[in-house]
């Protein structure tokens, strides 16, 4: 049985992919910051012995080092850091945005999916893939449009940060930051463009095309490179 570890599992894109790899016959451990009455654990009540409910917040760096302790002796074929946030008023520039909210939003979609990638990148197997919701957002070169500025610069922070981590670690497996397209969430609203049920499946397939392909890549929904 293969297995994934999705962080930010319980609603949303990470609720749908955990669905979706039950299906396709993997074990899925999943993390959620709730106890009980989540998503997830509808699909753990359903499938009791392909699901693992871990409690983590990403935002709090004991508790990573204590999922990793935890998992310390299972090993993923991959890795997906999913959670992540928006600042309240999209609709705000940098300079309006507080620095309370800037920082907020900095955290949780940059620097916390870093200190995970780093602490739980060892429980992957060595030719597993380590993967990191990104965003199209994120990519400057693709920026013709702006808006939603404090966002868009905590998913190109993140990249930059994902390729200094394939840097150092000389890029030996496959790495990937996913632009999964707007999809209808409660982050990306019912007015998206995608549904739930149309993206999983793709995203499961655009997950499992990495195998084989060691080095990072920025990939949309399709499998299509997205400029930096
Ligand atoms: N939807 C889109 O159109 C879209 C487009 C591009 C990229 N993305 C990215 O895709 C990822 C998932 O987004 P989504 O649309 O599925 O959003 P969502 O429905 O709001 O779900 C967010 C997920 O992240 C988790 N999360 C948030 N903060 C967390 C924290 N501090 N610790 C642990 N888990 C935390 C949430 O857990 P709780 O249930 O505990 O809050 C939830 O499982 C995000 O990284 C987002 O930026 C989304």
């Amino acid at each position: 049985m293969q297995r994934i570890l999705i962080i930010g599992a319980t609603r949303g894109i990470g609720n749908a992919l955990a669905q979706e790899f039950v299906t396709r016959g993997w074990h899925v451990t999943g993390t959620a910051r709730k106890q009980a009455g989540t998503p997830l654990h509808a699909i753990q009540d359903e499938h009791p012995a392909a699901v693992d409910i871990v409690q983590v917040d990403i935002n709090m760096p004991e508790q990573i080092s204590a999922l990793h302790d935890r998992l310390r002796d299972r090993r993923f074929d991959i890795l997906l850091v999913n959670a992540g946030t928006s600042n309240a008023n999209q609709s705000e520039t940098i300079a309006e945005t507080t620095a309370e909210e800037f920082s907020r939003v900095m955290v949780t979609n940059a620097l916390s999916p870093m200190q995970a990638v780093e602490a739980l990148a060892e429980l992957v197997t060595p030719e597993g893939t380590i993967s990191v919701m990104s965003s199209g957002q994120g990519s400057i070169t693709e920026n013709t449009r702006g808006g939603r500025e404090v966002y868009r610069g905590s998913k190109a922070a993140l990249n930059q940060y994902m390729r200094c981590y394939a840097i150092r670690t000389r890029g030996a497996r496959p790495m990937l930051l996913i632009a999964p397209g707007w999809i209808q969430t409660e982050l990306g609203g019912a007015e998206a463009r995608y549904t739930l049920a149309e993206s999983a499946p793709k995203l499961v397939d655009l997950l499992l095309a990495q195998k084989g392909r060691p080095g990072l890549r920025f990939e949309d929904r399709d499998g299509r490179a997205v400029a930096w």
